[in-house]
């Protein structure tokens, strides 16, 4: 797994094709067995590949972002880049402020490098307790995550059940390289975040993210500092642990 993107149109086009078309059919699937479904975009390159599938095929599936108050101002000025493009909205879900200042009195504005824990409660203030909001009354929802990011993702699934917010999940580019994204975005004049350009491969908020050198692992700049194997914020993880169930 590398961030060298140079082998961007290195594609068997037959190949993605097919890739595109199960996409766009399961997507089209979703939308009309799983309503209402929403789907979460961290504004990052896959998640505009779904965007602009979503809003191509004009599905009924709402978009929204965790507003985690540390994301970088490219990330933020993507919000606004969607609603040129397409016309759309994306719903935005911000922390509760209370328990924000709670935190950041006892420990302190940054004290997610302190500790895995501390990094954990980070994360279940600013995003897992907002995406329990967004999730509120839905039948499934759906995320950008591919099986080739991460050794915490090797097993995922297109369907999945998500235990923890009892519903179904879906991960619709579950199948799709690194290249296949990028051939989707180049070739679909895609609007994505400039950071993708600058050794970002994955984004997530700015404190918690650097730029990867070449050959670096692609998740490697996120959470740098802690061993890969705890590097889930508990978007992606039920009581603890990353257990996948395919949905039958
Ligand atoms: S993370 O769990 O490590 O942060 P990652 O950045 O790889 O996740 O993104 C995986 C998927 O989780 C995204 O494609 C998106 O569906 C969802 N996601 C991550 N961050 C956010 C966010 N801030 N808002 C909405 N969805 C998000
Ligand atoms: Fe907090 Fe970092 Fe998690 Fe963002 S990624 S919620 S700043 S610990």
């Amino acid at each position: 797994m590398s961030n060298d993107t140079s082998n961007k149109n290195n594609i068997d086009t037959k190949q993605f094709n097919e890739l595109l078309v199960n996409t766009r059919a399961t997507l089209a699937r979703i939308a009309s067995d799983f309503s209402p479904v929403v789907f979460a975009s961290s504004l990052a390159l896959e998640d505009m590949v779904l965007t602009d599938l979503i809003a191509w095929g004009q599905l009924p599936i709402r978009i929204f972002s965790l507003e985690t108050g540390r994301l970088h101002k490219e990330t933020l000025n993507m919000i606004e880049r969607v609603k040129e493009t397409y016309g759309i909205s994306i719903a935005l879900y911000r922390p509760d402020q209370k328990a924000v200042d709670e935190y950041v009195h006892q420990h302190g504005l940054n004290a997610f490098y302190d500790s895995v824990e501390m990094r954990k409660e980070c994360c279940r203030i600013r995003k897992v307790e907002p995406l329990k909001l967004a999730l509120k009354d839905k039948k499934a929802w759906i995320t950008g995550q591919r099986r080739s990011q991460s050794s915490t993702r090797t097993d995922l699934q297109v369907q999945e059940e998500d235990l923890a917010h009892n519903m179904v999940k879906f991960n619709p580019l579950a199948d799709w390289s690194e290249e296949d994204v990028w051939h989707y975005i180049k070739s679909h004049h895609v609007p994505y975040n400039p950071l993708h350009d600058q050794g970002y491969p994955s984004i997530g908020c700015e404190p918690c993210t650097r730029a990867v050198q070449p050959g670096e692992d692609i998740r490697a700049g996120r959470w740098w500092w802690e061993n890969p194997d705890s590097k889930e914020c508990g978007l992606h993880v039920v009581d603890g642990k990353l257990v996948r169930i395919k949905a039958v």
